[in-house]
Formats: structure tokens, C-alpha cells, sequence
């Protein structure tokens, strides 16, 4: 309360001092001008009067002088009227003047018998008057004084008004502006600060509260941004504790963010840590004039995440956003995430030659298509690769420049846009330990072998210490491409490549997502049946059944297939129509290429045509939502469908699949998983599919929707083991202390995952 006193005091006494100096200068300037404007009146009397008594005879007009000075001498126009003689005495009062003045008449003033004009204001008793002098001529001569006199009470009178006004005005703003600013506190201080405290202590005492929002209180937002970022921690830290206090009571061996930054912390050893790969976790665009972050829909970006956030790196990519150079310091880095800044993003900039031949071109039109098994021809052209070595230069400059004098830095390299990355920057730094993680399929060698330039990118791989694939058969598709095409040693058994006096291993690490729980199975429950009303409103539809797909739009996502068994579901089995609705969620991606603008079409028209077939007024068998959404968005839509489609006709990995399952903390939900996404390895639980076969993924879904609660829920607890064990710290863990574990000097000895493991989990304890 003191501060609201000492808010309101402050500015009573601002408004009361500024008041009081207007009135004092109002005061003194209306009294200024009423003075003047009452000696100006007597002296215009006066005049007129001297002129009517000087026309007079000087000898025996006493009468009519005694007239004219007495009408001019009415109580109205002024208070009276004397007329002296040239010695000075008044030879004429007007009737009451004497009687008002209360005492006897002053003087004829100095100089006036001279010539002169005067007036003056002056005292007598209580009043204050006014006289002014004429001298009186008679020809030449002065023959004596004419003095008119005011009462000028009245401008004394007016004066203490405008006093009393201004009290009344200061008061009334006073009361005014007390109360307004109290109010003012108590709605935008008091009620959101009392509310945060309560919020905070809910949150002290372990409850699960949602935050208040205060958000748009402008003078409160720095504060309650920061304790936002305080509770996110204290929440993450609470429950990493909990989660760990869990483990170590049922001597589980789980891995958590927490640990993660423990075993980063202990495998590191201050060693510098960076990330590069293309695509950048946060993007900036111009809305307008303000500046927008987007996400990225990306496995990668997904998955890289959690070890940047626990190791401080920094990670290396290109700055795609038309707004990325305004964020940036001089250095082109900025922290990141925004808000909450834990890691450094350094861009990398790119002309749109260099983009559209290395990523478009030669990663997008002929890596792509040629490493997944999808029926689209690869684009091969000698300019496109020239600039993918060009580029893939540049990002080693970066890399070799954020790495700085810092000894053995460990550098993660993020897939087939930088296959000659490792040996380039292996050549300038033999000391670094340098890994890449090909997150793509990689196929058989005759398929690999159509590509002109295979030699260079398999040595440029082989410039690394570890080579990551998510799984086994993607690492001997490799060791077999390699091979056939180069000169080199291959030891099978421990999957190393020995090429001139450089081993390098390769390993699968299946990729993952963050595991999530959930305290209360059977509210969670509850709250996705009302989640799933309120989506199923807001896409204005009316169902039974909701089926998920989430990709971006790429052509070996299989979305058409999909389209094509949900069409084939409604055929089988029509009492289902009206009831089953197939949301797909699909993000543009990659559109100044051909292919992808020919998926966007195919896509949209078949949506449109399964649509007319099927749909009524209320209900639609498909909802196709073509744009970028958040991750906050797509969570929604997890939590409310009853199964999730992932019919990829070849996929290194996926994480959908692992995403949908982790977001399934009520453990409801079914997956159907095309046999040729690497998730199909460990998800054994989901509906397995070919998606090229129609029959089979119609009946998939029937039997999603058709498994009995218990079976459902069975599947989907194994599956949320499955990737709860296998989760995104332990990936990392696994790839970061696998070549951090390599043995520069004598590289046949290395450290196993496992070994890293059970290394790590002494840490970490
Ligand atoms: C795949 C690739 C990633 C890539 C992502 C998004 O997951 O493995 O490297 O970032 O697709 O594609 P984009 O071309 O938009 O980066």
C-alpha cells in the first residue's frame, strides 16, 4: 500500500503545485488587467469631466459645476468626484464620497497643480480606491485639480474567487486522480501480481495450476516472462527429480533430459560441441512489422533439439527466413529458443544460386529421391552438385570458425545435404571427432550406383570418425555400397571401413522423441474425450471416429495411398460413413520443385474427390489441412484421434509414429505403420501396412477402430515402453558418446554404445 501513498502523494503534490503556480500567475495577470482597465475608465471620466468644467465661467457657475460633477459622480460609473482649487483645497465633493471614504479626503497629488495627470490606488479604512487627477485649466492657467475616485474592492473580491476556484478545481482533480489510480493499481498491479503470487505458490506447493494470464499487462510482461521461464524450470526440475527418485526405486534404467546433461556434462569435459545441418530449428518471417518464429516441420529439428538445450552448443545451419538477418548479431549467432535462450544458432547465408543448386537441386531432386525407394526419378546435373561442394565448403568455413583454438571439439553433421562435410572438415581439423547422422534410408548399392557422383560422396563420408543410419539395414546397405565402389577395408563384423589410415564406424541409432507422462491416466482420458468434441467443432464436422496423419507434403509420405484405403475403408464398410472422419495435417515443403507442387495437386484432388463421393452436410470422410502448424496444434489432434495413419512408402525413421505414441498419455489410440518406415523395427504393436496395398490398409483401419478397449490399450502400452526406453536422450547419449569415445591415435579401439552407456549411467547417478 506504501507505494500506492507514495504514487498518489507524488501526484497530489505535482497537480497541487502546478495548480497553485497557474492561479498565482492567473490571479496576478486578471488583477494586472482589471487595475488597468480602472484607471483607464477614470481617466476617460475624468477627461470628458475636465472638458464640461472648464467650458464653464470661472465666476458664479457654481451650480451648474455642482450638476455636471454630481451626474458624472452616480454610484454606477464611479464612487465621486472632487474638484479642487489651485491652492489645493477641494472646493467640490460629490454628495456620499466623503461618507464612503471614512476619513477625509487626501490631498491633491504632487505635480498635478504642475500639470501632470496621476492616478493611484489607496487604503482608507477596509477598501482599497482608486484616484485619478487632472489639472483644471482656465486659459493658459491651471486654476485647480479634478480627482474622480473608484472603489476597487471588487477586483480584490474577484481575485479571492478565482483563489477559491482553484481550491475547489485542485480538489476535485485530487479525488479524481486518487481514485483513478487506485483503481488502475489494483486492476493491473495488485489483481495480476496477487494472482502470479497464488500461481506461485500453487505451483511451490506441486499443484498443477495453469498460468495466469498476465501476458498482456505491458509493465508486468518482463517480470512475468522471466517467472514463467522460472516455473518451466522448476516444473522440468521437479519432475526430472521425481522422474529419477522413480527410476531409482524401480532400478530402471530410463534415460531423461537430466540425465542427458549430467553424462554431456561428464563426456564433453568442456570440449566444444556443435550441430550443423540445413534446415535451422527457428526461423524467422516478416508478418507485417513485426517479426514471427516458426518451428520447422522436421524430425531432425524435433530430435536435435534436447541435446543442444543440455550440452549449450551451438548449432550451425542455413538462415532460410526472410526476417533471419534481423535477429542476428554481428557474428550472424543468436541465442535460442526464443525467451528462454539455453543454446547459440549460428546462420550460414545462402544466394539463391547456391540454394536452388545445392538444396533443390542436387539434395532435394537427386539425394532424395534417390536414397528413398519411391518410384521418382533422381535429377542428376553437373551444376547442381557443383554447387553442393561449394556450399558444403561453406558450412565447413563455419564450422571451422565457431570451433575457434578449442582442442578435440566434437562436430554432429545432420544428413544428406552434407555427405563431403566430414572429410572437409576432418582435412583443416584431424583432432576433431566428427560424426554424421543420415537420417534418410540408404539403399542398395545398385540403386545408390546410379548416381554419377557416388565416389565423391562416399569418401566424403568416410572422412568421419562415426557414420550414423537409424537402422541396421540402412548400415549395410552402406558398408555394401561402399564396397562395390571404393578402395577400402571393411571389417563386417564390427561394421568399421578402414579407407587409406582412417576407420570409421558405422552404427544404426534409432532416432526418437521426448517421452511424456501422465499422472492420471483415467483424467487424461476424460480430457481427451472433451478435446476431441471441441476439435471435431471447430473443423465443423460431426464423427464418431477421428483417424490422424501428420507429414510434410512429400511424396514419399504415401498420402494419397492413404487417401485411397480410407476411400476403400468407407466401400468395405459403409456403416461407417458419416462416423469416420481422416484429418490429415500436411505441411507445404520443398515447392519450387516440380514433384512436390505435382504431390500438393494429386493430394488436394483426391481429398476433394473422395469427399464428393461420401460426404453429407455434416460430415466429410477426409479434412485436409494443408499448412505449417505448431507443435502445440498437432498435439491436439493426437490427443483426439482414435488412430494414427504413417503409410510412408519408404522412411528412414519417422517420428510421427513416435510422436503420436508418446502424446498418448491416456494410452488410448492405434497405429497403422507401413512396414517400410525404419519405425516399423521397433513399434511392433502398430498395425504394420504395405501401403501400396489398398486392401490391406482399409482393413487396418477397420481393425483400428474395431480393437476392443483392452487389446488398444495392451498395444499402445508396449508401444509408449518401447519408445519411453528408446527415447531421444538415450539416441543421443548413445551417438554422442560413441564418438566421443573414438580413439583418435588408435581408432580399432572404440567404445560401443553400450559401453557409453553403462559409462553414462555412472555418471549420471
Ligand atoms: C527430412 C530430412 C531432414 C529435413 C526434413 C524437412 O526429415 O531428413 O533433413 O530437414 O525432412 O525437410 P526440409 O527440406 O524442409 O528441411
Amino acid at each position: 500500500m506504501r507505494i500506492s501513498f507514495r504514487l498518489i502523494g507524488s501526484l497530489v503534490l505535482a497537480i497541487s503545485v502546478i495548480s497553485v503556480l497557474f492561479a498565482i500567475f492567473q490571479v496576478n495577470t486578471e488583477k494586472r488587467s482589471k487595475r488597468n482597465e480602472l484607471s483607464r475608465r477614470a481617466e476617460i471620466i475624468a477627461e470628458s469631466l475636465r472638458e464640461s468644467v472648464e467650458l464653464l465661467p470661472p465666476k458664479g457657475s457654481e451650480k451648474r459645476l455642482r450638476q455636471i460633477v454630481e451626474k458624472f459622480g452616480s454610484p454606477e460609473l464611479l464612487a465621486g468626484v472632487v474638484i479642487y482649487n489651485k491652492d489645493g483645497k477641494p472646493i467640490l465633493v460629490t454628495s456620499d464620497l466623503g461618507k464612503r471614504l471614512g476619513s477625509k479626503l487626501p490631498p491633491v497629488q504632487n505635480g498635478v497643480l504642475q500639470g501632470k495627470t496621476v492616478g493611484r490606488f489607496f487604503n482608507a479604512g477596509q477598501t482599497e480606491w482608486h484616484a485619478y487627477y487632472v489639472p483644471l485649466h482656465t486659459g493658459e492657467q491651471i486654476s485647480g485639480a479634478l480627482a474622480v475616485f473608484n472603489d476597487a474592492t471588487y477586483i480584490e473580491a474577484q481575485t479571492a474567487k478565482t483563489w477559491r476556484d482553484t481550491f475547489t478545481r485542485v480538489l476535485v482533480q485530487v479525488l479524481v486522480i486518487a481514485g483513478i489510480t487506485l483503481l488502475v493499481i489494483r486492476w493491473s498491479m495488485v489483481r495480476p501480481i496477487t494472482r502470479m503470487a497464488q500461481w506461485m505458490r500453487d505451483l511451490r506447493a506441486g499443484k498443477t495450476v495453469p498460468q495466469p494470464g498476465l501476458i498482456g499487462e505491458d509493465v508486468l510482461r518482463p517480470l512475468t516472462q522471466e517467472v514463467t521461464h522460472m516455473a518451466t524450470s522448476l516444473r522440468r526440475a521437479r519432475a526430472s527429480a521425481q522422474e529419477e527418485a522413480r527410476l531409482r526405486e524401480a532400478a530402471e534404467s530410463l534415460w531423461t533430459a537430466e540425465r542427458l546433461r549430467v553424462f554431456l556434462q561428464g563426456t564433453l569435459e568442456g570440449r566444444k560441441f556443435c550441430v550443423v545441418s540445413n534446415r535451422e530449428p527457428y526461423q524467422q518471417f516478416y508478418r507485417g512489422s513485426s517479426i514471427e518464429t516458426i518451428v520447422p516441420a522436421s524430425g531432425l529439428v524435433t530430435a536435435m533439439e534436447p541435446i543442444l538445450v543440455a550440452s549449450d552448443g551451438t548449432w550451425i545451419a542455413h538462415g532460410a527466413g526472410d526476417a533471419d538477418r534481423a535477429t542476428v548479431d554481428e557474428r550472424d549467432r543468436l541465442r535460442v529458443p526464443p525467451g528462454d535462450p539455453r543454446y547459440t544458432l549460428r546462420r550460414v547465408w545462402l544466394n539463391r544460386q547456391e540454394e536452388d543448386g545445392y538444396y533443390y537441386g542436387f539434395a532435394n531432386e537427386g539425394l532424395w529421391p534417390l536414397c528413398h525407394i519411391a518410384h521418382t526419378r533422381p535429377v542428376f546435373r553437373a551444376e547442381d552438385f557443383r554447387y553442393y561442394k561449394e556450399v558444403n565448403s561453406k558450412f565447413a568455413d563455419a564450422v571451422i570458425e565457431e570451433v575457434g583454438d578449442v582442442q578435440n571439439p566434437i562436430i554432429l553433421v545432420q544428413d544428406y545435404h552434407f555427405a563431403l562435410l566430414p572429410r572437409l572438415i576432418k582435412e583443416k581439423r584431424p583432432d576433431a571427432r566428427v560424426a554424421i547422422f543420415w537420417h534418410i534410408p540408404w539403399p542398395n548399392p545398385e540403386a545408390f550406383g546410379i548416381c554419377p557422383w557416388q565416389h565423391e560422396l562416399l569418401d566424403g563420408l568416410l572422412g568421419a570418425d562415426l557414420i550414423g543410419f537409424h537402422i541396421e539395414s540402412h548400415c549395410r546397405n552402406f558398408l555394401e555400397t561402399v564396397d562395390r565402389a571404393l578402395e577400402s577395408r571393411i571389417a563386417w563384423e564390427r561394421m568399421n571401413v578402414t579407407r587409406g589410415s582412417h576407420l570409421t564406424m558405422v552404427r544404426p541409432f534409432p532416432i526418437s522423441v521426448e517421452p511424456q507422462d501422465a499422472p492420471d491416466e483415467t483424467h487424461e482420458r476424460e480430457s481427451v474425450f472433451l478435446e476431441r468434441a471441441e476439435l471435431l467443432r471447430e473443423l465443423n464436422i460431426e464423427a464418431d471416429f477421428v483417424g490422424i496423419g501428420v507429414d510434410r507434403l512429400d511424396y514419399t509420405k504415401g498420402i494419397p495411398e492413404r487417401f485411397h484405403g480410407v476411400e476403400r475403408f468407407l466401400e468395405r464398410h459403409p456403416n461407417y460413413c458419416g462416423r469416420f472422419t481422416f484429418v490429415q495435417i500436411a505441411a507445404p515443403t520443398r515447392t519450387r520443385i516440380n514433384r512436390y507442387q505435382d504431390i500438393i495437386a494429386e493430394v488436394e484432388s483426391e481429398a476433394e474427390r473422395i469427399n464428393r463421393r461420401f460426404q453429407t452436410r455434416r460430415w466429410k470422410p477426409i479434412i485436409l489441412l494443408a499448412r505449417h502448424h505448431s507443435h502445440k496444434e498437432i498435439a491436439r489432434y493426437y490427443r483426439a484421434a482414435d488412430v494414427c495413419m504413417v503409410t510412408s512408402l519408404h522412411d528412414g525413421m519417422n517420428l510421427v509414429a513416435k510422436e503420436f505414441v508418446a502424446s498418448r498419455v491416456d494410452g488410448g489410440g492405434a497405429v497403422i505403420l507401413s512396414r517400410f518406415a525404419g519405425a516399423a523395427q521397433e513399434l511392433l504393436d502398430a498395425l504394420i501396412v504395405n501401403p501400396y496395398d489398398t486392401e490391406q490398409l482399409a482393413e487396418a483401419i477397420r481393425m483400428a477402430l474395431e480393437l476392443t478397449p483392452e487389446e488398444r490399450r495392451g498395444r499402445m502400452r508396449t508401444m509408449r515402453r518401447v519408445v519411453k526406453e528408446g527415447n531421444i536422450y538415450r539416441w543421443a547419449a548413445d551417438l554422442i558418446g560413441a564418438v566421443s569415445g573414438i580413439r583418435l591415435d588408435m581408432p580399432e579401439i572404440v567404445k560401443s554404445p553400450a559401453d557409453a552407456r553403462t559409462q553414462a549411467s555412472g555418471q549420471a547417478r
